[in-house]
């Protein structure tokens, strides 16, 4: 048996539209993104050697959640396998069975972490056949992007650049975050991302956004190079507010958001006029990511108080 492990990862400047893809060459974006590894939201993947075809199984262990893949589910990581096995020269059958420590298809990234640790044990796998089998880490993360665009950025902590390029670590000196999460919706989104980075290029407020995008990255990295955390909170807040505008103004529109999302980021708000708060994102689903810099202990702690009626999922660490 082969495992790996990947972590989550949420966007700073957000991945949202998709270059039409060129034949085999899928999931390039329209625009460079940013995130921040999330290491404490983690996906498993363990590769087993079967005789018939290859197969997927939910992965039951200690302390991960037993998963359900929908069939749709189940084909687009089976097909990610089948490529990586094609592109790695591997043979036979396996059965691929995965899990994840938090819920997964409700906008927390899991497809980041579980591409990307599908990605990492197959690679693996390939290694254990092939000793001399070898890849740079940009090379894998280049794999997994073919298998969800963002879990490419998974394969590097903490920072991640995802250009024209491909994947680099970044912001060696940048801080480490303290990541809580408020859930506000831990079923399954009923829009994917993948249909989502099709209909936000019919939004009304698509153009011009791969140049906001472009200036937010440049501000974003200049903010962190001086450490200039009012223009961190803000620039980030703006690109989280721009990823859903181009939601809620697609045609057909649709909202992640609800009004529980929009209570918990009132109150965040009203918490922080005045202060500098935590970075506040979101993904594409309905909960709220916060991102403490060091030395705010206190403000996540008044924070954490006000929002006692939502469900946290807080990072077990003090800054
Ligand atoms: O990797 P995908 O195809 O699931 O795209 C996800 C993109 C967002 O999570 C919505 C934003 C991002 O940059 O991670």
């Amino acid at each position: 048996m082969i495992s790996a492990e990947a972590p989550s990862n949420i966007a700073l400047i957000k991945y949202m539209g998709k270059l039409p893809a060129q034949t085999q060459d899928v999931n390039r974006p329209t625009n460079a993104s940013l995130s921040y590894t999330l290491d404490h939201l983690r996906s498993r993947v363990e590769i087993t050697k079967t005789q018939h075809q290859d197969s997927w199984s939910p992965l039951k262990k200690d302390s991960w959640l037993t998963l359900d893949l929908n069939y749709k589910g189940r084909d687009k990581f089976l097909n990610h396998f089948a490529r990586l096995k094609n592109a790695f020269g591997i043979d036979g059958f396996y059965e691929v069975s995965s899990a994840n420590n938090f819920p997964a298809g409700a906008g927390i990234a899991s497809s980041a972490s579980s591409f990307a640790a599908l990605t990492l044990a197959t690679y693996k796998l390939a290694r254990s056949l092939k000793p001399d089998f070898d890849l740079s880490l940009a090379k894998l993360a280049d794999f997994s992007r073919q298998g969800s665009g963002s879990s490419g950025r998974s394969l590097f902590s903490s920072y991640c650049l995802w250009d024209k390029e491909g994947f680099h670590q970044v912001g060696q000196k940048w801080p480490n975050l303290i990541h809580d999460l408020i859930v506000i919706d831990d079923q399954h989104k009923f829009i994917g991302s993948s249909d989502a980075h099709l209909l936000v290029a019919n939004s009304s407020m698509f153009s011009g956004r791969v140049e906001r995008a472009h200036l937010r990255l440049q501000e974003l990295m200049q903010a962190f190079d001086s450490m200039n955390l009012e223009a961190l909170t803000k620039i980030c807040w703006d690109e989280l507010w721009d990823m859903h505008t181009l939601f809620h103004t697609s045609n057909p529109a649709f909202m992640y958001m609800n009004e529980n999302t929009l209570l918990a980021l009132r109150i965040i708000n009203q918490a922080t006029r005045g202060v500098t708060g935590p970075i506040v994102t979101m993904d594409a689903g309905a909960n709220i990511h916060l991102l403490y810099f060091p030395g705010q202990e206190t403000l996540r702690k008044s924070i954490t108080e006000k929002l006692q009626a939502f469900k946290l999922l807080q990072q077990k660490a003090v800054l």
